[in-house]
């Protein structure tokens, strides 16, 4: 008789994707070490004014909305406006002990508190308060990871100062980088993780001379091994990414070169940004739908975070370009779908990406769901959102960070929206 193993092959396979998401592998070292000096970089190419008005078509996304709305029978969450609140914020920097420095934009110096006092009113409905118990009570015996960049970090970053109310989070795993973090939460059993994946799919930088480039190879039919080796203790997945496409990479799909974005060379075509996110997102949202997960039952939940709008004014981010407003903008007008410029345009790509793989879902049997937790309507509303001076980088005094959000902020309500989607798909 054959021997056979006292855990199923499947059962051990899953152990050790547990070992991988509990204590993570090296990440290759990178030059920039200063997340900094990452972020600066990525924002490159900002500065060029619109690359997407030839590149696209504008798809009505409003008339999706209506009839998502009269679907689902619930108002649309993410359009509306922000109203003026005096009780908005959850907490304070002293009150939340993970806030990052760079995030801690009191402690930086900001002085105005005024931004605070805005929350998000829906035009059909109330978004419900962020509320520690009721979420921690949903996810209790599950993993979420955030999968993305920087400022997908940032929206843990807020989760756990939310979340820190109700429990102390333990911080049980960072590597050297800091890009791939994980925290605990020992009373509800929940585990919070952040897999750093610029791309979404495979993206190699290009070394020229030694140096690193600021160049990369994308590989749009291959999923980042950073976040897919993991998938399979994952039980929620929210999935984002944007900025670091605004450079210039060369497009690769079955073992050549495709095309490019910003590499303006006679032999290559320039396929443009929009392409290369839309590729990118359709490889991490069709592997995720085709995975088979062996440990639990399959199931998985996907919240795609839409594009986070930076807000330089005056300049670029290396032309001077700031943000220090103190308020919202109240500009339904210039801000309605169409009108966003490129930030919609992206917008509308990741929405397009969710509605066509859902499309392919045997919803029955597949144990798996895809949600849009679109953050860029609101966002663009906030450019007072950001640290802009106040974010404590000894190395780069004079840029501003206009890209990522001060805690607490308003990029907070993301986990007013994203608690709701929990509870929805909870029934
Ligand atoms: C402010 O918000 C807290 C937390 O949601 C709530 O308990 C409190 O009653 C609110 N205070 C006012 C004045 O609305
Ligand atoms: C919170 O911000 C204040 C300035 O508003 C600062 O003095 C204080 O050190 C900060 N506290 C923490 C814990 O970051
Ligand atoms: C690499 O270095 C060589 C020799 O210093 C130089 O001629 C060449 O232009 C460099 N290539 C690039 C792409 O910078
Ligand atoms: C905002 O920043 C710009 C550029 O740094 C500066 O010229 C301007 O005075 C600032 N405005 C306020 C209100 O601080
Ligand atoms: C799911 O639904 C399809 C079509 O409605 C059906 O053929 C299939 O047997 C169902 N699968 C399960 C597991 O119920």
């Amino acid at each position: 008789m054959k021997k056979t193993s006292s855990i199923p092959s499947d059962k051990r396979q899953c152990l050790k994707m547990e070992k991988w998401l509990n204590f993570g592998r090296l990440l290759a070292p990178y030059l920039l070490c200063s997340v900094g000096a990452t972020l600066i970089f990525s924002l490159f190419l900002f500065q060029t004014p619109n690359p997407f008005k030839a590149t696209f078509k504008h798809d009505d996304f409003d008339q999706k909305n209506v009839r998502l709305q009269k679907d689902d029978e619930t108002c649309n969450l993410f359009k509306g406006k922000w109203i003026r609140d005096l009780n908005a914020s959850l907490y304070m920097n002293w009150s939340c002990p993970t806030i990052p420095d760079s995030k801690n934009c009191f402690k930086n110096g900001r002085e105005d508190r005024d931004f605070l006092n805005w929350r998000w009113k829906p035009d059909q409905c109330e978004l419900p308060r962020f509320d520690p118990k009721t979420f921690l009570k949903i996810v209790r015996g599950k993993k979420m990871a955030f999968i993305g960049d920087s400022v997908a970090r940032n929206h843990m970053e807020s989760l756990l100062c939310l979340l820190s109310k109700e429990e102390t989070p333990v911080d049980v795993y960072q590597d050297s980088e800091d890009r791939l973090r994980t925290w605990y939460f020992p009373l509800h059993d929940f585990t919070l993780t952040v897999l750093w994946s610029r791309f979404l799919v495979t993206g190699e930088e290009r070394v020229i001379n030694g140096s690193n480039s600021g160049i990369f190879d994308l590989h749009l039919d291959e999923v980042d091994e950073n976040w897919a080796q993991k998938l399979p203790t994952i039980d929620y997945a929210i999935i984002s990414d944007g900025h670091w496409f605004f450079r210039k990479t060369y497009l690769h799909k079955n073992g050549g070169i495709i095309g490019c974005v910003y590499c303006r060379e006679p032999s290559v075509t320039d396929l443009g940004l929009g392409f290369a996110l839309r590729m990118s997102f359709r490889a991490a949202l069709d592997f995720i739908n085709q995975y088979k997960k062996e440990c639990k039952e399959g199931k998985i939940m996907t919240v795609l975070r839409t594009f986070s709008p930076a807000h330089f004014e005056d300049g670029a981010w290396n032309t001077g370009g700031s943000c220090n407003r103190t308020g919202p903008r109240h500009e339904p007008a210039e801000i309605e779908l169409g009108g966003g410029g490129f930030e919609t345009e992206l917008r509308d790509i990741q929405i397009g990406e969710v509605e066509r793989v859902k499309k392919q879902l045997v919803k029955n049997s597949s144990g798996k769901s895809f949600e849009v937790l679109d953050v860029t309507r609101a966002m663009l509303m906030r450019p007072d959102g950001h640290p802009g001076s106040h974010w404590g980088n000894k190395w780069m005094k004079g840029y501003n960070d206009c890209v990522h959000w001060c805690l607490p902020g308003p990029i907070d309500i993301w986990n007013d929206f994203l608690m709701s989607l929990l509870k929805k798909e909870a029934g």
